[in-house]
């Protein structure tokens, strides 16, 4: 497997060989995750710091579940309980860290790019988990795992992406994953949540959700980025869930082997209805097991694993 790089900070600078190497080194962890003992010596003696400037559920447990089951040592740091409240700078925390040798950085930061400007100033590799609105990796990899293991491939899919485009980073890294892999991919959603050039990104523009999720093999909603957003996007939930939220009729559109997707957490209610995220074409909790798998692959390779 080639990877030719310290860090990794995004999806957009990655060939297509590179993300299909990740994920195929993921295979070889993901039976760790459902023997007895889920443990292997991997990166035994290796120390991984998961500093995280932003809340996070799934994110945070899986890369801390990845990195003990890899036995490397797992510490986390969250910027509430820090000396950031005291005002120390990130580049500061990030050279106070660095002095106590870690082998990885795995950082979430409210700020798109945070991760890169510590990646070009300590010798850790560092792991972007999510920059602002920028790029969020690992959701990206956990995605494709679970199209792939659910579909069998990338390749010629129709992608659907509906929501709050503009606000996502996961969408961000989904597109320019998806599409190097050759997926085709469509997003959908308010106007006020539409990038304004879609075109740069490579991907087709629905204007109504039918038309999103017409003969769609994989529907990706996402989450309302509420923090990101200056309010006054769309008029109300209610409004909202009618015009792009996914619900048992519409899905009837769909592919009929078509799976639904979301990075979570989930507004039930508004981006899909409760019976949708619970429902049988629903690989939402898949998702989160993938996210294990993939970020001890991710980890195993930056910290000097090996690349076989
Ligand atoms: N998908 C995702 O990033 O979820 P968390 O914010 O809970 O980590």
């Amino acid at each position: 497997m080639a990877y030719a790089h310290k860090d990794l900070l995004g999806m957009a600078h990655l060939t297509a060989e590179e993300i299909t190497g990740i994920l195929d080194l993921a295979e070889g962890f993901a039976d760790v995750s459902r023997r007895e003992v889920k443990k292997v010596p991997a990166l035994r003696g290796k120390t991984v710091v998961n500093l995280f400037f932003e809340p996070s559920t799934r994110t945070r447990v899986s890369f801390e579940i990845a990195q003990k089951r890899l036995s490397a040592d797992a510490v986390n740091f969250t910027s509430s309980s820090s000396s950031t409240t005291k005002g120390e700078t990130l580049l500061d925390t990030v050279k106070n860290i660095e002095a106590m040798n870690p082998s990885v950085l795995v950082i979430r930061h409210s700020a798109s790019g945070a991760p890169h400007f510590v990646a070009a100033r300590t010798k850790a590799s560092v792991v972007n988990a999510g920059d602002g609105r920028h790029e969020h990796p690992t959701q990206a990899l956990l995605d494709l795992f679970t199209i792939r293991s659910r579909l069998g491939r990338i390749a010629g899919l129709n992608v659907s992406i509906i929501g709050d485009v503009a606000n996502s980073r996961v969408a961000r890294s989904d597109i320019h994953a998806l599409s190097k892999l050759g997926a085709k991919v469509k997003i959908c959603g308010p106007a006020t949540m539409i990038p304004p050039n879609p075109e740069a990104l490579g991907v087709k523009v629905a204007g109504r959700i039918e038309e999103a999720l017409d003969g769609a093999d994989v529907v990706i909603a996402l989450r309302i980025q509420k923090e990101r957003q200056d309010g006054g996007n769309f008029p109300s939930n209610r409004e909202y869930a009618r015009f792009f939220g996914i619900n048992p009729k519409n899905l009837e559109l769909t592919g009929k082997n078509a799976i639904v997707m979301h990075p979570g957490p989930i507004n039930r209610g508004v981006e899909l209805s409760s019976d949708v995220a619970d429902g049988p074409r629903s690989v939402i909790l898949d998702q989160v097991e993938a996210g294990v798998t993939v970020r001890m692959a991710v980890v195993y390779m930056l910290a000097g694993g090996g690349a076989e």
